[in-house]
């Protein structure tokens, strides 16, 4: 059996009475590439939150690590949560300041290294990523494609032993996004990375992944590896793995309500 770096035991959220996501059970092996898939408002982000530590749950639990982070003290959680990368949805750079330093801010922050060490390691992570010579430009004077890639030099700054992208390839080119694709491949294999990636873009997500897992509407649908998940029964995980006009997805939509479409499928209350 592969070792569970991340155990998601049942994990449920409830925003404003809805229930977002709905007792979910998986796990995140070491060393894999695990893709995350799901239409829009299906959960993903919530999910990544929750595995990041950024937002608790209101059932079940999430053990990293072997710890449980419901039971976790603020300062311990605060040290999980320095503990893996996340590269958000935006890729959230400060804009004043440039390129090495948005690197360097996680080590500033959150090491003793001198500033010295702190240039070199700045200088290797944003070689691995390609923007070594960009490395005193400000975040206005590069591309969409980049800022991701400096995001993610950020994100591996303090060596993480898990890396969470949400939509890393979101808003770029398809050429650009299958360069970014080939990044998270390289920082999985070179660093041994377990990575979590948030998609819904299916080129990308079988370039990527090891292992895929399905979500609709806030549950758990169908995990496996890319074959098994193009090969599935299930006619839901055929229509959105396929990308497909006629399923099941589409035959709610017609079917359900507009109230339902406005806002959310009904329960949790
Ligand atoms: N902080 C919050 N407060 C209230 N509702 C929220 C909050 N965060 C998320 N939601 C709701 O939870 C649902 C799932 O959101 P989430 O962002 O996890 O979806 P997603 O699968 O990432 O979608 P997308 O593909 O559009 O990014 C949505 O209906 C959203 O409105
Ligand atoms: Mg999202």
């Amino acid at each position: 059996m592969p070792e569970a770096v991340i155990e998601v035991m049942n994990a449920t959220k409830i925003y404003e009475g809805r229930t977002i996501l709905d007792s979910i059970r998986m796990d995140v092996f070491r060393g894999e590439t695990l893709v995350i898939l799901g239409g829009s408002g299906s959960g993903k982000s919530t999910l990544l939150r929750l595995m990041i530590g950024n937002v608790r749950c209101d059932g079940g639990d999430i053990i990293a690590f072997g710890e449980s982070l419901g039971k976790m003290t603020p300062k311990e959680l605060d040290d999980y949560r320095k503990s893996v990368g996340v590269l958000f949805q935006s890729g959230a750079l400060y804009n004043s300041m440039t390129i090495a330093d948005n690197v360097a801010l996680p080590l500033r922050e959150h090491s003793n290294l001198s500033e010295e060490i702190i240039e070199i390691v700045v200088k290797m992570k944003l070689e691995q990523v390609g923007l070594r010579q960009h490395a005193e430009k400000l975040p206005s004077m590069i591309s969409g494609g980049m800022k991701k890639r400096a995001g993610l030099a950020r994100a591996i700054a303090l060596d993480p032993k898990v890396l969470f992208y949400d939509e890393p390839s979101a808003g770029l080119d398809p050429v650009t996004s299958a360069e970014i694709d080939q990044l998270i491949i390289d920082l999985n294999k070179k660093m041994g990375v377990t990575s979590v990636v948030v998609t819904h873009e299916m080129d990308s997500a079988f370039r990527i992944a090891d292992r895929m897992v399905l979500l609709d509407r806030g549950k758990f649908i169908a995990d496996g590896t890319p074959d098994e998940m193009r090969n599935h029964k299930d006619p839901l995980v055929h229509q959105f793995v396929f990308g497909l006009a006629e399923g099941p997805l589409t035959d709610r939509r017609r079917a359900g309500g507009y109230e339902e479409d406005l806002f959310g499928p009904p329960g949790g209350l």
